[in-house]
């Protein structure tokens, strides 16, 4: 992997890395090499036995503006079929860990899709959320249509899309889209405590919980419901099962080591 040039990675620390976009000129616009390092620091996370979270943000200002209009200009139809952003937001949704946003300003188009590829989102009440695409002449790319309208519901979605108007923090919460709202400058914090907090749980266990949710997206219910009792007849054969049991027994805390 190239040294990273569009995001920040912080050190791990209590089990947790961040993630900052770091094009504040382009208004952290999600440009191709943007989100190949996104997607290729997950992957590497993904495979660390060290870090149980991610926590990712674009600062205070802004979260992200979308896909860089400006790369996507010099994209002909062909280009389109053969651009590997569609392989960056794959591996990015199958990134296995908890991965929680915290969102200040505009995130949209391609901004607001990173943002629902969180498990997630703490925003900042100056955050706005939107679909704009439909303003160049195109429609959302990476789950704008699917992944919006399974989080908000159809009217909002379709009012989001159709239109290309931005909703804003509250209104994102109230529609599900954030569950909670700070002010700017305690969203990343609020982010990072939550992320340490979910860190400190037993790893499989974490991991199993966030694939059983998300699969809800994909099944029925009765498909998501047999998923979900394999998953927790496979806990029973971790050694962190039993601390958790005995902990709670001996009125002491747990300490899990993720086995
Ligand atoms: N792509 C490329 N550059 C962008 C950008 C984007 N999405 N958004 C902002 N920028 C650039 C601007 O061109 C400008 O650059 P220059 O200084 O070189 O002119 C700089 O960032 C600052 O932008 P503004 O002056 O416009 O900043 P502002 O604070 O007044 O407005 C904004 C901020 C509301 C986000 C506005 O920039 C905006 O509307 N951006 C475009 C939003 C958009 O349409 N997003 C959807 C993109 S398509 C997409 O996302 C599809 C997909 O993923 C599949």
């Amino acid at each position: 992997m190239l040294p990273y040039k569009d995001i920040l990675v912080s050190e791990i620390d209590a089990g947790v890395v961040t993630i900052r976009l770091n094009r504040p000129d382009a208004r952290n616009a999600l440009r191709n090499r943007l989100l190949q390092e996104i997607s290729g620091v997950l992957e590497q996370i993904a495979r660390d036995d060290s870090v149980n979270a991610v926590v990712i943000t674009g600062g205070e200002q802004v979260f992200a503006a979308g896909a860089d209009i400006k790369e996507m200009a010099a994209l002909d139809f062909i280009g389109v079929m053969s651009d590997p952003r569609p392989g960056y937001w794959r591996r990015i949704a199958q990134f296995p860990k908890p991965l929680i946003a915290a969102v200040n300003g505009f995130a949209l188009g391609g901004g607001c899709e990173l943002v629902m590829h969180a498990d997630i989102v703490i925003a900042g009440d100056n955050a706005q959320f939107g679909q704009p695409e439909i303003n160049l002449g195109i429609i959302p790319g990476a789950g704008g249509t699917q992944r919006l309208l399974r989080t908000v519901g159809k009217s909002m979605a379709m009012q989001m899309v159709l239109s290309g108007e931005f909703i804003n923090a509250e209104q994102a919460r109230t529609f599900g889209l954030v569950s909670e709202v700070t002010l700017p400058e305690m969203s990343y914090s609020r982010a990072l405590a939550l992320a340490k907090v979910i860190a400190e749980k037993p790893p499989v266990a974490v991991r199993l919980a966030k694939e059983c949710l998300l699969n809800s997206y994909e099944t029925t219910l009765d498909t998501g419901l047999k998923l979900e009792r394999k998953a927790f007849t496979l806990l029973a054969a971790t050694e962190d099962r039993n601390e958790g049991i005995s902990a709670f027994m001996e009125k002491r805390r747990p300490i899990f080591k993720g086995q």
